[in-house]
């Protein structure tokens, strides 16, 4: 099929494109600027996100996908649309989209993400699992016989794959993940010191100060906000001590996701992983200390992929390359006139 072959990780945080032949090419976030007025979508990306919190009431900032999945499809389209015009400038054929999808997704969401590449200008797309691209893109031996564990903690979800010969044997899902904890960060200011501060305030402590555990070196970081009682601005230190404590619930649902996972796995598979250990992905995963306190948590070797953010999409890009290996898994890429078919077969 003549065209570019497009993959993209469709993220809660952001947006990663990898084009055949040339790699990732694009990383940007996953926001757009609506017209307040209109409606109209205005800009999107990384242009966009430097604007949170500070826009002007004439423009409506939008996250797209809330939770892993898309929450405001006329916006994806857009978003889509946009990039998929910049990337493949005037050729005259279409590109074929490969998108990733959270393994929970159902069969229902699955026609309707393909519509929407489809309507975004691509002219063929086929959905993959995205606990598989991310384990391809961190290097596991997908092929192998036994049972692995990948967890991908993004931005909206945390999920725990268990994969063999190239499927995915189960998986579960929980919407706790790394947004989850920079959210908490903000609650805890606002309740117990009585600060205001916005979401990129919140993501900085985190990246500065956040860790998954207690640490014997304490780190501290000084942020600005807004007084809650006075609203005047404020300024305050907060430490990796302070930062642990108020995410840790939240840290602790996403060991209880993972231990859920090993108590539904079958005993040959749970002994394959204890020897072979999890591989964590996503940008979560960066948390200082996260592998650690997982290793502490569930007894299990916990390794953190090589550019946790891009294994999704690099995974997408080993995808492409073995195309025959994916058919014969069952994965194939859809055009308008089957969609409709593929909708029917699956009584949808
Ligand atoms: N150094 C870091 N320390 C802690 N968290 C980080 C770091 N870098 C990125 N993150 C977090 O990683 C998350 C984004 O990860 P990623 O890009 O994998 O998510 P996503 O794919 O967009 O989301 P999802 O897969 O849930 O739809 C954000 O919550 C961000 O705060
Ligand atoms: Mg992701």
């Amino acid at each position: 099929m003549p065209g570019l072959q497009i993959g993209i990780d469709l993220g809660t945080t952001s947006i990663l494109i990898y084009v055949r032949g040339k790699g990732i090419v694009l990383h940007e976030a996953s926001v757009a600027a609506l017209d307040s007025a209109t409606g109209d979508v205005l800009a999107v990306g990384n242009r966009v996100a430097s604007m949170v919190g500070r826009s002007p009431d004439s423009l409506r900032i939008v996250h797209p996908m809330r939770d892993g999945v898309i929450s405001d499809f006329t916006v994806i389209q857009a978003m889509l649309g946009y990039y998929i015009r910049r990337l493949c400038g005037n050729r005259v054929f279409k590109p074929s989209v490969m998108i990733c999808m959270p393994a929970s997704v159902t069969g229902l969401e699955r026609g309707a993400i393909l519509e929407l590449a489809i309507a975004a200008g691509a002219g063929r797309a086929c959905l993959v699992e995205e606990p598989l691209a991310a384990a391809l893109g961190a290097g596991m031996n997908v092929a192998y016989r036994g049972g692995q564990m990948i967890v991908d903690i993004g931005g909206g979800t945390t999920d725990v794959a268990i994969l063999t010969m190239g499927t995915m044997a189960l998986s579960r899902s929980a919407k706790v993940a790394g947004n989850a904890l920079s959210e908490a960060v903000q609650r805890h200011l606002r309740r117990e010191r009585n600060v205001l501060i916005g979401d990129p305030t919140a993501e900085e402590i985190k990246r500065k100060v956040g860790c998954a555990r207690l640490r014997s070196a304490e780190l501290a970081v000084y942020v600005k906000g807004q007084s809650y009682i006075t609203h005047l601005p404020a300024k305050i230190e907060i430490t990796s001590s302070e930062c642990y404590l108020a995410m840790r619930e939240r840290l602790e649902a996403m060991v209880r996701v993972m231990q859920r996972t090993l108590e539904e796995t079958p005993p040959e598979m749970a002994g394959d992983i204890a020897e072979q250990g999890v591989v964590l992905t996503g940008g979560g995963a960066l948390l200082r200390d996260l592998d650690v306190m997982l290793h502490e948590r569930t007894g299990l070797k916990i390794r953190t992929a090589k550019n946790p953010v891009s294994c999704v999409a690099a995974g997408l890009g080993i995808m492409m390359e073995h195309q025959n290996v994916l058919e014969d898994n069952g994965y194939f890429y859809r055009t308008e006139d089957d969609i409709g078919e593929y909708t029917r077969s699956r009584n949808l």
